[in-house]
């Protein structure tokens, strides 16, 4: 029995006047001429209750796109007993058949449901529709596809037998239920933090973000048309300290999917710490927290391939990516150049409402993250040794809208160089020429966080010594490109130090985390 070898979903241009631009554009104005109901979904049921809270999109704050259903204690305790009762039959059934429900998700998430994913995605997120389709519809249906692939290369490794001996590893599912947490910021993180567990044979309690919880739906939706079993994932809406406080607390608690702040990463282990000798077993902690992702540029880089890295990777997506670049450091001799050119490109760059396709960059997520960075930016136009180049100007009267926005800091340790923001802003330190492997050794000294980072550079001594020096400053290291746009089945993600527990999203080595092997030693 062999599974399709999984390929990556091609990604549509959305160009003038093609098909899917149409497909896209009817499903959006769909989406916006009603507000929808989001129950809760437990044991496969939708559940309501009477709390009822709006759901609006980033980059027009009095539209309501519907409401979701708030749930209580009684909820969590529910979803955990819909798993546990779902758990013998997903968990025995063939794992072949396990594969068949998540490649046939993908396989609707390319095709009937590709334009409400995308339209929820942009509409719920103010995500552009490029940014939509590379996240929802592309990596979404990468991660079910090639999980699926890394499932039949686990179950295929098996230990030497010997004349007389039958020896074989059972890849058990964990003994219990699995927490996901999901971001905002990509539907496909948010639909694969509860999928890549359950494929390997788990059931899941999944709590995602407030602000995802338009398009989680949606996922939902694929999940349940795809033949998902009642019960296997059950997506509840619920406060995460109270959800945490019965979750943690229960002895069948087997592992946490995670992905979001470092802050709350690190009080959740805490707590799972604490209460450790009420679980059956130790539980699996996988997650992926935050992020300050450099670009170091050497001399002999073309400061035209800087430029355009910096612009995408540090604005896609409102700087909104755990990938996203947010600090520059750039040779005095290549400033004048890239200067120019980042001051130039930037001038052309649109902002709003992503159902204007032409805006490359949309709203930020919601009030909070707006406060945060525009923050940043207010205290930054207020500091001494730091220029505002670009941008600068933030407006929540419609929307949470803030300028793509580039500081160039003096001081190398000023705080928006250290600080993660997460938002459209990027910081440069220009350096001098001859203060490149000291530049490299601040780089990592000023790297309390680990994901991404890129080098640009023409000379390879001076690649290698880039290699060596930022060799645990982050762990998806690009070198000539953007540190943003891993792609499933060719750049497995994931970060060390306070950027997560670098179990690679979309790699063998995740799914791994979610099987606990049984030997069989068995003697004729
Ligand atoms: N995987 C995304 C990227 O590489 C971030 O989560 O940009």
């Amino acid at each position: 029995f062999d599974l399709p070898k999984a390929k990556n979903e091609p990604v549509l241009s959305y160009a003038p006047g093609s098909a899917e631009k149409k497909e896209l554009k009817a499903a959006l104005k769909e989406l916006r001429s009603k507000a929808i109901d989001l129950p809760m979904h437990i044991g496969g049921k939708t559940v309501t209750t009477g709390d009822k809270v709006p759901v609006s999109p980033p980059h027009d704050h009095q539209h309501i796109l519907g409401h979701f259903h708030k749930g209580t204690s009684a909820h969590v305790h529910q979803a955990i007993d819909a798993a546990l009762a779902a758990k013998a039959d997903w968990e025995n059934m063939p794992w072949q058949d396990r594969a068949a429900i998540f490649l046939r998700a993908a396989d609707l998430l390319a095709g009937p449901y590709r334009a409400k994913m995308n339209a929820a995605t942009m509409l719920g997120q103010s995500k552009n529709a490029y940014q939509a389709e590379i996240d929802c519809v592309a990596e979404l249906c990468d991660f079910f596809r090639f999980n699926a692939e890394y499932m039949a290369d686990i179950y295929a490794q098996q230990p030497e037998s010997a004349p007389g001996i039958w020896n074989r590893v059972e890849y058990r599912a964990l003994e219990g239920f699995i927490f996901a947490i999901t971001p905002f910021n990509f539907t496909s993180i948010a639909g694969n933090l509860p999928a890549a567990p359950a494929l390997m044979g788990n059931t899941v309690v999944w709590k995602p973000a407030e602000t995802q919880i338009y398009s989680a739906a949606v996922i939902m939706e694929i999940f349940e048309a795809a033949g998902l079993p009642a019960g296997v994932i059950n997506l509840i809406y619920v406060d995460g300290p109270m959800a945490g406080d019965i979750i943690f607390n229960h002895k069948d608690f087997a592992g946490l999917h995670f992905t979001g702040s470092t802050k709350v990463f690190q009080t959740l282990w805490q707590t799972i710490g604490k209460n450790i000798s009420k679980y059956r077993s130790y539980p699996r902690i996988v997650g992926e927290t935050g992020g300050k992702d450099f670009v170091v540029a050497h001399p002999s880089a073309r400061a035209q391939e800087v430029g355009t890295a910096l612009i995408r990777g540090a604005f896609e997506y409102q700087g909104q990516k755990c990938s996203a670049a947010s600090r520059a450091y750039i040779p005095e001799s290549m400033w004048p150049e890239l200067k120019k050119m980042l001051t130039k490109e930037m001038a052309s760059v649109k902002m709003g409402d992503p159902e204007d396709f032409t805006n490359f960059v949309n709203a930020v997520i919601d009030e909070r993250a707006f406060d945060k960075i525009s923050g940043f930016i207010a205290q930054a136009k207020k500091d001494d040794g730091v220029e505002v180049l670009v941008g600068g100007n933030y407006d929540k009267s419609k929307g949470y809208f803030i300028e793509p926005t580039i500081l160039v800091a003096k001081d190398p340790k000023y705080r928006t160089m250290c600080e993660e923001i997460f938002g459209p802003v990027l910081t440069i330190h220009v350096y001098p020429d001859d203060q490149y492997e000291q530049t490299l050794e601040l780089v990592d000294e000023t790297s309390p966080y680990a994901l991404t980072g890129a080098i640009f550079s023409q000379d390879r001594a001076a690649t290698l010594l880039a290699n060596e020096k930022l060799r645990h400053a982050a762990g998806n290291y690009y070198i000539n490109d953007k540190p943003t746009g891993a792609v499933v089945g060719q750049q497995p993600f994931g970060g060390a130090r306070a950027s997560g527990t670098n179990d690679k999203a979309g790699s063998v080595l995740n799914l791994y985390r979610w099987v606990s092997p049984r030997l069989i030693k068995e003697n004729f």
